[in-house]
């Protein structure tokens, strides 16, 4: 199931393929691998630093498509709506008077911002690297490592062969390409850098021994920002020339290019830019590429290699097949190739690893596309999304043992609260912070674009505050509990706070929607038979809410906080509408019982209690539970999960109620209908836009089927699907700091390694039962655990 690759390391992946023994070679769990170039941007693969992104095509003439993460088509912008403060009290009333027509009349022409975008990702460069190689390369392979966090090619042309290395060193804050020769001094070519628009100058120099081209760019024509892109080119041997934005060189062995991109969002002016620029240029150049390649693989598999997972071995070699192979076969055949699935766990956490880390002061997130984009106005703006998508990013951060990777959503989240601080106070006078529906690198938090199902939610900072929740629960950090998370859950708190409403005797939210989906207004309101999205108090707000003060009244424990507030979030929790079972046993989505326009609707807002929540889950209430999945049930019968974030999100919902099988089969549709060539998650299938949150949203919802711990219990396989009856885990995490390790067989456990990481109570669950046995004793409840020590677990 291992074969070769298993120990590791480029040099055993590129000894097979000099020896040619390629198909045996790459671990079909490991490896992404292709025998053809690239031909497209979702066919090349992508490799980052999490500030700096690159993608590599192994075209006759090189592409390195490569992004900055802060280069966005603006500065900040004020879209607050003047006429918000007056029209929300009479949305507001309009709503509770039945007459949501005319509410969501009031609310788009005098809620939504005055103007409906906040900014926009932007494709940096493309590096451009002509070898003169026109004709037909032979023996070509071009493979990702997973685990190593590296992308390769190699290839024979002209008798001479040929290996290209794309990597990324968080370290150095650099990227590096190498174009290595096995024939000495076979390797002449030029290279530049190239983009479309807003170029002031893009220059090639050699001096000093110092081969280099720098761009100089903006982002627009008016309020955009800048930046400065350089590439240091370093050759063993050969001759190095320039001439305008072009390097030249000849009789090489061996050409190593070192790229930077720094931007006005973290350095103001050019000359603070080339500065920074120049000082990791340099100081990379110096390291040397061997030495930037060694750091920058151990750093990427130390947090890679923390977990590792075996879903059991496909038949017969189908794992050994280049990867676009498998993946026609895996739409007709997928039991053929289980290790299939493997690779896209494997695959989601390097795509989180490469996109999201902790890189300055400022480190941003990962949007839409994390940070590989080649578009000036990508869809939806790359931005960020927070009515799912953001947070999709980062459900699998802390169960698969990435923790320190959401460093920049706390970041992005600080942004946010100063920004959403002035809107909350403009739009509904209220204290406290409120983020809509979107941000951008700014902390835009006014209501984006212009319809009733999205622009007007006030609860996109409140659901991102329970990533910090989560973040303690499973690190029992409690510093930054006090230090960054509180001040955040009170912030929030506020706003809601000032901003709620007692409609019925529940505190109600309203003008807002559940994203996204529409009604049919009934008899009794206006205007009856059309469609509206606006409403009160939608179950996914009640539901955020819930969460929201659950989070808080845990931290008043934790830090042992007794004050007015900690009394007033208890009165509040007394207060929220408790989730409502319609008129089919289903989860109510809306305030009432309405008619859904699209029952197949692609968001599960009204399930957010059942995953990423909890007040829906079989351990906290086994009829709300069976609810959600009449509903869930209803949303997939009706052609649901019909984008590729739908159906990742829908695999961690089918775990949730124990329903294994019925995850596993979201798992084969998933895989088989929107992964694109190089296996980026796309929007609706076929050749649609790439959306990482997929990718993600699917690299969280295998370890839910292998282990789950959100109700204050940490249990071992509860959804295991038959499909996969023996296999192992090691390095998951649960809440309450455990590590867990864990092997079945013919669907049942073998042994299963708990390490306590903080010395926290056990409470233990076994597929639902409680017959177990802990370091050879029978489980009789809650074991004291000993930080450091391990528990083993058998039956
Ligand atoms: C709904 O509100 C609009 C605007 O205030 C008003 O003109 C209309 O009469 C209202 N409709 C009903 C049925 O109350
Ligand atoms: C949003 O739509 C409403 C009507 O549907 C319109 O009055 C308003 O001007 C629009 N806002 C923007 C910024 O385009
Ligand atoms: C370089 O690779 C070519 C093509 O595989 C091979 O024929 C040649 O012997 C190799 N040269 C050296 C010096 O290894
Ligand atoms: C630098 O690049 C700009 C734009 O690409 C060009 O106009 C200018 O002549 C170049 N300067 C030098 C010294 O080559
Ligand atoms: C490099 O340049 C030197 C000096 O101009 C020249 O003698 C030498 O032949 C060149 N080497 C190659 C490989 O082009
Ligand atoms: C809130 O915290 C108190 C202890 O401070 C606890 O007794 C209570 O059960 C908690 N309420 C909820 C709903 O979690």
């Amino acid at each position: 199931m291992l074969p070769l690759c298993s120990h590791s390391s480029a040099a055993v992946a590129l000894a097979a393929l000099i020896s040619g023994t390629l198909a045996a070679s790459f671990d079909g769990s490991r490896y992404l691998w292709y025998d053809t170039p690239g031909t497209q941007f979702d066919a090349s693969l992508p490799i980052g630093n999490g500030r700096l992104g690159g993608t590599l095509y192994c075209l006759p003439t090189e592409i390195v498509t490569w992004n900055e993460n802060s280069v966005w088509s603006g500065t900040f912008q004020d879209r607050v709506n003047p006429n918000a403060l007056d029209a929300f009290p009479k949305v507001r009333d309009l709503l509770v008077n039945g007459n949501v027509t005319s509410a969501g009349e009031l609310a788009l022409s005098d809620m939504t911002g005055s103007s409906i975008d906040p900014r926009k990702y932007q494709v940096l460069s493309n590096l451009y690297v002509d070898l003169g190689q026109n004709g037909d390369a032979t023996n070509l392979v071009r493979s990702l490592d997973t685990l190593e966090g590296y992308t390769a090619c190699e290839y024979e042309f002209n008798g001479v062969s040929y290996t290209r290395e794309l990597i990324a060193s968080v370290p150095s804050g650099v990227l590096g390409f190498r174009i290595h020769a096995n024939t000495s001094k076979a390797i002449n070519l030029n290279a530049y850098l190239q983009r479309d628009r807003y170029v002031q100058s893009n220059n090639a120099s050699v001096a000093d021994g110092v081969n280099l081209i720098v761009m100089k760019a903006t982002t627009g024509e008016v309020d955009y920002s800048t930046f400065t892109a350089a590439v240091r080119v370093v050759v063993d041997e050969g001759n190095v020339t320039a001439e305008g934005g072009k390097l030249y060189v000849t009789g090489a062995t061996t050409v190593d290019f070192l790229l930077d991109a720094e931007s006005s969002y973290r350095y103001g002016t050019d000359s603070d830019q080339e500065k920074e620029l120049n000082r990791k240029l340099d100081a990379a150049a110096k390291l040397g590429y061997e030495a930037l390649r060694k750091e920058a693989i151990a750093d990427h598999k130390d947090l890679a290699g923390r977990v590792t997972i075996d879903l059991g071995a496909s038949k017969d070699g189908a794992a050994s097949l280049p990867t676009n192979e498998r993946m026609t076969n895996y739409r007709s055949s997928p039991d053929d190739d289980v290790e299939f699935a493997t690779l896209m766990f494997n695959y989601g956490r390097h795509l989180l690893i490469t996109s999201s880390r902790d890189t300055s002061e400022r480190s941003l997130p990962p949007g839409l596309q994390g940070i590989w984009n080649q578009e000036y106005d990508p869809s939806w703006g790359a931005k960020y999304t927070v009515n799912i998508n953001l947070e999709m990013n980062y459900w699998p951060a802390e169960t698969t043992n990435l923790n320190e990777l959401t460093s920049p959503l706390w970041d992005l989240l600080a942004l946010v609260q100063e920004r959403g601080a002035d809107v909350a106070e403009r739009m509904y006078g209220c204290p406290g912070f409120v983020l809509h529906h979107n941000t951008d690198l700014w902390g835009d938090s006014v209501p984006v674009d212009n319809g009733t199902a999205y622009s007007v939610w006030p609860m996109g900072g409140a659901w991102l505050a329970l990533h910090m929740m989560e973040h303690y629960r499973f690190t029992g950090d409690e510093t930054f509990l006090r230090e960054r998370a509180y001040p955040i859950f009170k912030s929030a708190f506020e706003f809601f706070e000032c901003y709620l409403f007692e409609l019925d005797g529940y505190l109600t939210t309203g003008p807002s929607c559940s994203p996204e989906n529409v009604f049919w207004i009934p008899s009794e309101m206006t205007v009856a038979g059309q469609t509206e999205a606006l409403t009160l108090s939608p179950t996914m707000d009640d539901s955020i809410l819930f969460e929201l003060l659950t989070a808080l009244n845990e931290t008043h424990q934790i830090l042992k906080i007794n004050d007015d507030l900690s009394a007033t979030v208890q009165t509040y929790l007394g207060k929220i509408r408790p989730p409502q079972i319609g008129s089919e046993g289903q989860i109510l989505e809306w305030i009432e019982d309405f008619a859904e326009t699209d029952p197949a609707h692609r968001h599960f807002s009204p399930l957010f209690g059942l995953f990423p929540g909890t007040q829906l889950t079989p351990l906290v209430s086994t009829e709300l539970a069976n609810a959600a999945g009449i509903l869930l049930d209803r949303r997939m019968n009706s052609g649901g999960g019909s984008t590729g974030w739908s159906r990742a999100w829908s695999i961690s919902l089918y775990a949730r109620l124990y329903r294994g099988d019925d995850a596993w089969n979201n798992v084969r549709a998933w895989i088989q209908t929107f992964l694109l060539t190089n296996l980026w998650n796309s929007d609706r299938g076929g050749s649609s836009v790439f959306q990482i949150d997929g990718n993600l949203g699917y690299t969280a919802a295998i370890p839910e089927l292998l282990l789950q711990s959100h109700s204050g219990v940490v249990h071992l396989l509860p959804a295991l699907p038959s499909a996969v009856p023996t296999g192992s885990v090691s390095g998951l995490v649960a809440r309450g700091g455990f590590e867990v390790d864990i092997a079945w067989e013919k669907g049942a456990l073998t042994k299963a390694t708990v390490k306590s990481l903080l010395g926290n109570k056990l409470t233990l669950l076994l597929n639902g039962e409680t017959s177990l046995y802990v370091n050879g004793e029978k489980y009789t409840g809650p074991v004291s655990t000993e930080k450091g020590k391990d528990y083993t677990i058998t039956v």
